[in-house]
């Protein structure tokens, strides 16, 4: 299947994660051997650390020396517009100095905005970021991605009339950024932003909502935010998205080392194989319009 016209030998990407910290790159470097050699596609984490503050490159360069069919650089949209007064920001230039770092093929946007808001340190403006992204999309190919609170059809079309070539959804049911800096939040004593954390601890609109509301649109859409077999992996191609990502799913194997990434990488694809054989689909295309049933907590937000 191909996706952003590069063809991958499974439908699965591992989405944005690490970078800026020396032990990154061999986090980064495990992930890119092991997606190398399944022929997946992978993201690296934000590279706001190494294009505007120029620290620790190498955590993300290493990612450049493996043939990964394609990658993808990773930005947040708060870095489109400054922050505070006069405080540098992502431009056309910078998008294009994170993708040469890792020799990516596209330059995936992330919206995190329900993260900064627990953050007592967060990045909360968010005014001219559309524009902005528009900005970056005519001079490369831009992914939109979210952290966990998924993309809602409205968000998509804006993102889409700028421009924006490809959606991952990065829905609620995977990792909890608003729990993650909760808990951050509560060690520095941020009373105000751990009870902001506890009360959005599960905002947003759940994966496979998100890849029903947007796949219509015709773009390519990566199902992601708990992705954590490959059954779930058909899931996702079944409710219409092009691939499906995962960050939480392959951190620890990541964390341990390049066998551990690559098995898990396996499993992932193994479970899928296993999924068509039982539905009776021969490529992922038919397993695209393999019938399904929709239940539990998800059924009445298709209802709304
Ligand atoms: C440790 C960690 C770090 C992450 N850092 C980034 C990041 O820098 N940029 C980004 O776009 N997404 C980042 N994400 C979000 C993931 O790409 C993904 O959208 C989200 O975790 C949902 O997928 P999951 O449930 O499989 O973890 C991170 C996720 C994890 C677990």
């Amino acid at each position: 299947m191909t996706l952003l016209g590069h063809r991958l030998r499974a439908p699965i990407v591992i989405t944005g994660m690490t970078g800026g910290f020396p032990d990154a790159a061999k986090i980064n470097e495990n992930l890119a051997r092991a997606a190398a050699e399944v022929g997946v596609a992978m993201g690296v984490g934000s590279e706001r650390a190494a294009v505007l503050k120029g620290q620790y490159p190498e955590s993300y360069a290493c990612v450049a020396r493996f043939p990964v069919p394609l990658k993808f650089a990773n930005i947040g949209a708060p870095q489109l517009v400054p922050q505070h007064p006069g405080e540098p920001v992502v431009g056309p230039a910078e998008a294009r100095a994170a993708m040469e770092l890792i020799g990516a093929d596209a330059l995936a946007v992330h919206l995190n905005f329900l993260q900064e808001m627990v953050q007592p340190e967060g990045d909360r403006r968010a005014k001219g970021c559309l524009e902005k992204i528009a900005e970056l999309a005519r001079v490369v190919p831009v992914l939109a991605k979210e952290t966990g609170a998924g993309i809602s059809r409205p968000v998509a079309e804006a993102l889409r009339d700028r421009g924006v070539k490809a959606f991952d959804v990065s829905g609620t049911g995977g990792t909890s950024f608003a729990a993650v800096e909760h808990y951050r939040a509560a060690e520095h004593g941020a009373e105000r932003e751990a009870r902001v954390g506890k009360t959005f601890w599960d905002w947003g609109i759940p994966s496979p909502v998100s890849v029903l509301e947007i796949a219509p649109l015709g773009l390519p859409v990566v199902a992601s935010g708990g992705v954590r077999s490959g059954l779930d992996v058909a899931r996702a191609l079944a409710l219409g998205a092009t691939a499906a990502g995962t960050a939480g799913g392959v951190l620890r194997a990541a964390s341990t080392g390049f066998e551990e990434t690559k098995r898990e990488l396996e499993t992932l694809v193994h479970e899928l194989r296993v999924a068509m054989f039982l539905t009776g689909s021969r490529t992922v295309e038919e397993l695209r319009s393999a019938p399904y049933v929709i239940t539990g907590e998800t059924r009445p937000w298709l209802r709304r």
